[in-house]
């Protein structure tokens, strides 16, 4: 009796967890509802962690020796974990979240890794379908776990050159057959299609080793412009891992947080593919952009600087004035004050429009995260395919820390690491101001011939700093904040 009402209770709390995983990322899906979302997901998350405490009392005695030890070191694990990520979480810089969440994914990927080697070192995964499906899980699970670290090691700037080897792609393709012969050798002799050659353990840390290898390799080739891509199958990886194991352990939140982690960041990687112009087949047998060469003599003209004071009045005067952010902007932490020189432009009757790249900044959504940070209305922010045709009518562009999303070298330089990424056409509109802080290059690591332009301006400095000045600028000529 006792039993059947925990197996009830363990159940429903499962699918309840399961259930408010799906409501808040359904939530997550706008900007407006995103921040409820995460607070229903978090709940969610509770619910599943309390269910996987009565796990306990749902299988037989004989299943469950040192209960209270195990309890105990359950809990500490959580006080260790949720109390770092607690504090991580609040201490972590704006520019630094997508550092953590590659570092998240990599957990994520090492957590179903290590409940996979669990299981197959407990001899608790029996039967043909359970162990391929236990060592598919390890698989994905230790490339995501590997190729996530190196993923936050070059968005941290450690790794700061794509590491690529000679035969990259074959010696690749030898170490995944490794892992895939060492995983088939692991289900034959536990089936007993033929007696062990060596212990299971051993079997198993080399099939861990050599797939979290392949993970490495996998990532160190790529090029800084194909990053977001990566980031986003790491990211699908890792779910469908978990997902993998939650079947293993027959734990219905644990399948559908993973299937649905899985499915988003599948959606994600067609998304980030779409916005790199490059097949997610290109993608994932590691043919991943050349090295960075780029056509010297293509660069004609010169850099011409202006003061900000100057730009910002410049286009106090414009009709239509498109902004378009880039990661500089997160780095100076400038969205308050661009906002503040945005309404100091509406007031005086300019049209101005936010204009967001796929890939700016280094996370996905994170330029919208940052001007929805500043309270900038979602009207006025418009995507790549939305506003792209509207810049050659523009008076003036605003590039406010963006570099890469706005090199015209992507179109013509075959020999470009971004050449066929669409790029928002800011070098078509009248007029062009480009703030950063001097000649420093952007993720890709080329020179953007957009700078050179006969009608492009550089506005040098922090893009704060800057645009307190134009901010100065616009107010000296006495008009007053609309808001
Ligand atoms: P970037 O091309 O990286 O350019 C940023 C520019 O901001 C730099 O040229 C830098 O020049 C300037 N800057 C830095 N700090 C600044 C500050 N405090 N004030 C003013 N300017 C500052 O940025 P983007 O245009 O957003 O392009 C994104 C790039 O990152 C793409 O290549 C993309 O593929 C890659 N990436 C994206 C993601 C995702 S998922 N979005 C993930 C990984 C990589 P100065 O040093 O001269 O100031």
């Amino acid at each position: 009796m006792v039993s059947t009402i925990a197996t009830l209770v363990v159940g429903a709390t499962g699918l309840i967890a399961a259930f408010l995983l799906l409501f808040g990322l359904k939530r997550m899906s706008s900007p407006v509802t995103a921040p409820s979302g995460i607070t229903v997901a978090g709940i969610g998350m509770l619910v599943a962690i309390g269910a996987s405490f009565l796990y306990a009392f749902d299988v037989e005695a004989a299943a469950r020796p040192h209960l209270p030890v195990n309890i105990a070191l359950a809990l500490a694990a959580l006080a260790l974990g949720g109390g770092f990520a607690w504090w991580s979480g609040r201490k972590v810089a704006m520019t630094a979240m997508p550092q953590m969440v590659a570092l998240y994914n990599a957990m994520g990927g090492g957590a179903a890794g290590a409940i996979a080697g669990v299981e197959l070192l407990g001899d608790r995964a029996t039967g043909t379908t359970q162990l391929v499906v236990t060592l598919l899980g390890a698989l994905i699970g230790a490339i995501s776990f590997s190729g996530s670290i190196i993923a936050w090691a070059k968005l941290d700037g450690l790794i700061d050159k794509p590491l690529r080897l000679r035969g990259q792609q074959i010696l690749n393709g030898a170490v995944m057959f490794l892992t895939i012969a060492i995983g088939g050798y692991i289900v034959a002799s536990s089936i007993g299609v033929f007696a062990p050659v060596v212990t299971t353990p051993t079997a198993v840390a080399v099939f861990f080793a050599s797939a979290a290898v392949f993970g490495i390799l996998m990532t160190l080739p790529i090029g800084g412009a194909d990053m977001p891509v990566v980031i986003s199958i790491f990211n699908a990886f890792t779910g469908l891992a978990v997902g993998l194991e939650g079947y293993v352990l027959q734990n219905p939140a644990l399948m559908v947080a993973g299937m649905v982690v899985g499915a988003a960041g599948l959606l994600l990687t067609l998304l980030m593919a779409k916005a790199m112009n490059r097949s997610v087949g290109n993608v994932v047998f590691t043919n991943f952009g050349p090295a960075a060469k780029q056509k010297r003599g293509a660069i004609t003209g010169s850099l011409k600087p202006m003061d900000p004071s100057d730009a910002g009045i410049a286009m106090r005067y414009a009709a239509s004035v498109i902004i378009v952010p880039g990661y500089g902007l997160a780095v100076a932490q400038g969205q308050q004050k661009l906002y503040e020189f945005v309404k100091l432009l509406q007031a005086a009757d300019v049209k101005v429009r936010f204009a967001v790249h796929p890939v700016a900044g280094r996370m996905p959504g994170q330029m919208d995260v940052l001007l929805a940070e500043a309270g900038v209305p979602y009207d006025l922010i418009f995507q790549l395919e939305d506003i792209n045709d509207d810049f050659a009518a523009t008076d003036i562009v605003l590039v406010i820390g963006a570099n890469d999303v706005v090199n015209p070298a992507a179109r013509t330089d075959k020999a470009s690491p971004i050449f066929g990424m669409p790029i928002l056409n800011a070098d078509k509109a009248k007029q062009v101001f480009v703030v950063k802080r001097g000649e420093g290059k952007g993720y890709a690591g080329i020179v953007n011939t957009l700078f050179y332009g006969e009608n492009c301006s550089m506005v040098y400095g922090d893009a704060q700093a800057v645009l307190i000045k134009m901010i100065e600028g616009v107010r000296g000529l006495g008009l007053a904040a609309a808001a």
